[in-house]
């Protein structure tokens, strides 16, 4: 482990090292898995040469980004064009701020913009992409829709992943021909900075399919953990139930927002608190995840607050909206 960033590891499910190596892939083990088949399977991952984004929203247009910039042949695409447009604006604007960071060269950046390309259509992205990432807003029955289409036109060894936060991967992937090549690729916001990629294994997800994803993961240079498919993964699960909470304390009057989230950066080093992330999420986005997850794992502290139903209701989204816990049209100007 050293002073690298450590490996990732989901015990008891998985002992999964970042591949340091690529040749030498280390291979995350599930409880009964055969090492040697999983070696055989890495050995059969699919080359990824393109990848189709659906959805441009805070996650798509971000996943199309980190996409570009790793290699792939990228094409981005959502019912709305407006969508698209404000997307690629986006990453525009983020690899400008990467390079005057330094942490993306000129170069780089020229060849990333080079890479990727607006689709008018799911049908025009898809066709002939190797990967498929599905951004689209958190509801089963419109993912399962998109996995239908995109099963249709979508090649035989195209891998197909959902960046769901929460939606159980195996029903999404009940509606693609081949579920064996569906798996929940879980990015995180904003995904051109967070280093974190939750892979999620659903019950007919291949070897072979987990594979190309880590690879993928890889040289987008993300840090990969791989988690069995059940209720909101590691990540929502843990994470939803603090922005709850908090949401609850301000209904309560515990504290101000400013106040409860300096709580939890400055008292337990989170990076964010809870209420900036829901805001830096969507809190619609939250929303929906809240009710999965109150609805499937039964238990009241996924119950969403009132606050949390008003917001959303009265259209305080969070930054996409320019309102939300916090006033962003005055933190960053966003309107
Ligand atoms: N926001 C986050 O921080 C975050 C983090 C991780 C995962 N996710 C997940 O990512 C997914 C997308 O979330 P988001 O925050 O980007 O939502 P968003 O509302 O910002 O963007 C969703 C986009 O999908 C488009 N869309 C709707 N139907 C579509 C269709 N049939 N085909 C193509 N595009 C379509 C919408 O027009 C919109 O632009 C959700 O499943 C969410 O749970 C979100």
């Amino acid at each position: 482990m050293g002073g690298r960033r450590g490996p990732c590891s989901v015990r008891p499910w998985v002992n999964l090292c970042r591949n340091a190596d690529a040749a030498v892939p280390r291979v995350p083990f599930l409880p009964g898995d055969d090492p040697p088949g999983i070696l055989a399977a890495m050995k059969s991952h699919t080359d990824i040469q393109s990848v189709a984004v659906l959805g441009a929203g805070t996650m798509g247009h971000g996943i199309a980004h980190a996409a570009a910039l790793a290699g792939y042949d990228t094409r981005l695409t959502d019912i709305s064009p407006e969508a698209v447009t404000r997307g690629l604006d986006s990453i525009r604007a983020n690899l400008e701020k990467g390079v005057a960071k330094g942490k993306v060269t000129p170069e780089a950046r020229v060849a990333a913009l080079a890479r990727l390309h607006p689709a008018a259509s799911l049908e025009d992205a898809v066709t002939g992409a190797d990967l498929v990432v599905e951004a689209a807003p958190e509801s089963l029955e419109l993912k399962r829709e998109i996995f239908r289409q995109v099963g249709a036109v979508a090649g035989a060894g195209a891998v197909l992943a959902t960046n769901t936060s929460s939606l159980p991967v195996g029903e999404i992937a009940a509606a693609a021909p081949d579920p064996s090549r569906v798996l929940g690729m879980h990015f995180f916001n904003p995904v051109h900075i967070m280093p974190l990629l939750e892979l999620v294994r659903g019950e007919a997800t291949s070897e072979s399919t987990l594979a190309t994803a880590l690879r993928v993961g890889e040289r987008m240079g993300k840090e990969c953990i791989v988690v069995r498919d059940a209720p909101g993964f590691a990540t929502s699960r843990l994470g939803v139930v603090l922005g709850l909470e908090a949401m609850r304390m301000l209904e309560q009057d515990v504290a101000s927002a400013e106040d409860i989230d300096k709580a939890m950066t400055l008292g337990y080093r989170h990076p964010v608190g809870p209420l900036r992330l829901t805001d830096m999420i969507g809190l619609d986005v939250r929303l929906a995840i809240a009710d999965h997850l109150h609805t499937t794992l039964g238990s009241e502290a996924f119950r969403p607050p009132e606050l949390l139903r008003r917001m959303v209701a009265e259209g305080k989204l969070g930054r996409k909206s320019g309102q939300g816990f916090y006033d962003w049209t005055s933190i960053d100007g966003l309107a």
